[in-house]
């Protein structure tokens, strides 16, 4: 029973904090909605969790589509950033904390913190040249500049990153440079910057790399990658307005860059955390205990600030933060075989996406369809079916008819299940496995096969219910009925609970049909397996899923209407 005896830890589950120049589309809430499983699953098995993200406010992609509106930044963080908020619960992402880089708590934190790297000697100025749009009259950092990847040749690499190598880039190194703004060609010129000094960290962030045994192999293999080719120093400073004041002597004018602060959003989304709760000083345990755990949810091309840039940053102030406990990434969702675009309006934003299923919905298609080891597809036609055969008819179905019978011909009573039968104890000891592997997946953080094993136990169900026919059987054999029913109920029960991380709202209904008190949300994990008694009184039956009747072209067509409605 050794997945029932797990001792007590505290988890730290962060999410990537989402670039809030737009509403998020769905593959950018896929990092929030598996941390969100994690947290309420963590929570259930009984762990001190606090789950955090934020919105990251700072940094050229916020600055570049104000632009664009023609908006000050903090006019388009503010409107996004409420507006996220609301989205966020409607989604049922159980956040903890849900700062903001501009909250002033992130600011202070993120000061302090640099001043203290800068007295232990980390931070270094110098000169450097960088690209300067003459044209605009400014640096082009970051994504103010794109051009052609010195390593691999894509031809579209902003100045911050590779989409298609991954490398981080030196903005002045891009082969044919041009300003994202307005396209011209910038010149080269000289600024001072401040410099975190990673070769004097390099040792101490390689070794935690491959001493970390819960990296997943692509995680580890693309920061050793990177180790292998040698930290170079990188600059922390910017020439923007919009971000947060360097700290250093002699950086008056010069704003952090947004990479280098985000990152330390979830220590600060912590503070606030616990700031609110009376308990300023409790963060400390979840950052600085050697038994905390801190768990980070992010897409792929976010490895590398994770797993070098933010122990690096941590080790540096010689403050005896832990080390990220896990990094998890995920690969990247292409909607209908393309990437998300905002501006050729593909893929589905997630207002939109509330507007035509619930939440439950999308969360079940989401996991159940997440891209874990490679790039992936999302299609209206595979939406339909994870709906329609695993929801409605394997889940839905299963518990509707256990549910009804129980109503209909024993009074609404878990029925008395004499003496059990072979078959009835095997599938007593596969609930008992199913929970087991169901416990040990999400404990590796393996959402899709766990929510698999899910639907098995629904699957198994409704071939109990094929097999013994009690609609039948009650007319011939009532006791025999009445104690398939009673099997039947268990892995019901256990179904709740295995849902709630999944599908919150579903669970939680299906927790009260069921008869139980209170909250499924508040029910302990392990009580999967403790049996409903014969005799307890089920509450009112209904139908957990709807089926979906479109076709997936009246489904594009229905997001069409909606888009024109929403936009007239
Ligand atoms: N905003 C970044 C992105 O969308 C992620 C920031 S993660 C944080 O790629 F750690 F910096 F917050
Ligand atoms: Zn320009």
């Amino acid at each position: 029973m050794g997945a029932r005896q797990a001792r007590k830890h505290k988890y730290v589950v962060c999410s990537a904090w989402p670039y809030i120049n737009y509403v998020p589309h769905l593959g950018t809430i896929i990092p929030l909605l598996s941390a969100d499983v994690v947290a309420r699953f963590l929570r259930m098995r009984g762990h001190d969790v606090v789950f955090v993200s934020g919105s990251d406010e700072h940094g050229t992609p916020i600055e570049v589509e104000a632009v664009r509106q023609g908006v000050e930044p903090r006019e388009l963080t503010d409107r996004n950033h409420e507006l996220v908020v609301r989205l966020f619960k409607r989604w049922r992402l159980s956040l903890d904390s849900y700062l903001r880089t501009e909250h002033p708590i992130h600011k202070e934190f993120v000061r302090r913190f640099y001043e203290r790297i800068y007295a232990n000697g980390y931070v270094f100025e110098r000169d450097e040249e960088l690209p300067y749009c003459e044209n605009c009259g400014r640096f082009l950092p970051d994504r103010f500049v794109e051009g052609t990847c010195p390593y691999c040749g894509y031809e579209r690499a902003r100045g911050d990153q590779c989409e298609a190598c991954g490398r981080l880039l030196d903005p002045a190194k891009l082969v044919s440079p041009r300003c994202a703004i307005c396209g011209s060609r910038p010149v080269i010129k000289t600024t001072r910057h401040w410099f975190l000094d990673l070769t004097k960290l390099q040792e101490r962030v390689e070794a935690y790399v491959r001493s970390n045994e819960r990296f997943s192999e692509p995680v580890r293999a693309f920061s050793l990658r990177m180790l292998e080719e040698g930290l170079r120093p990188r600059s922390i400073t910017r020439d923007t307005k919009w971000g947060i004041p360097a700290p250093f002597p002699g950086a008056e004018g010069k704003t952090i860059y947004c990479w280098f602060e985000a990152v330390l959003g979830y220590i600060s989304a912590t503070i606030a955390y616990f700031k609110a709760r009376g308990q300023p000083e409790r963060w400390e345990e979840f950052w600085k205990d050697p038994d905390a755990r801190t768990v980070f949810f992010l897409g792929k091309d976010n490895i590398p600030f994770h797993t070098i840039l933010l122990p690096a940053l941590l080790l540096a102030t010689e403050e005896g933060y832990t080390l990220p406990w896990d990094v998890v990434s995920n690969e990247f969702l292409l909607w209908e075989g393309d990437k998300f675009s905002k501006s050729r309006r593909v893929g589905i934003w997630i207002d939109e996406a509330l507007e035509l299923f619930p939440a439950d919905y999308w969360r079940y298609a989401l996991v159940a369809l997440r891209p874990e080891t490679r790039d992936s597809n999302f299609t209206w036609k595979q939406f339909v079916e994870k709906v329609n055969s695993d929801l409605n008819d394997t889940i839905g179905n299963f518990v509707h008819r256990t549910l009804i019978f129980i109503k209909r011909y024993f009074n609404g009573r878990v029925p008395e299940p004499g003496q059990l039968e072979a078959e009835d104890e095997e599938l007593l000891r596969f609930l008992k496995r199913a929970f087991e592997e169901i416990t040990s997946e999400l404990e590796a953080f393996r959402l899709k096969s766990a929510l698999r094993i899910v639907v098995e136990v629904a699957r198994e169900g409704n071939r109990l219910l094929n097999e013994r026919e009690p609609w039948k059987l009650v007319k011939t054999d009532i006791e025999r009925a009445g104690r398939a029913l009673y099997i039947a109920a268990q892995l019901v029960k256990a179904l709740a609970i295995f849902s709630a991380p999944f599908m919150p709202d579903a669970a939680d209904r299906l927790w009260g049909m069921l008869g139980m008190e209170g909250s499924v949300h508040e029910a302990s994990w392990d009580e999967a397996l403790e049996p409903l008694e014969a005799g307890h009184v089920i509450g009112e039956p209904e139908p957990l899923f709807k089926k979906i009747r479109e076709s997936p072209e009246e489904l594009r067509e229905a997001l069409k209407r909606l888009r024109s409605k929403c936009s007239s």
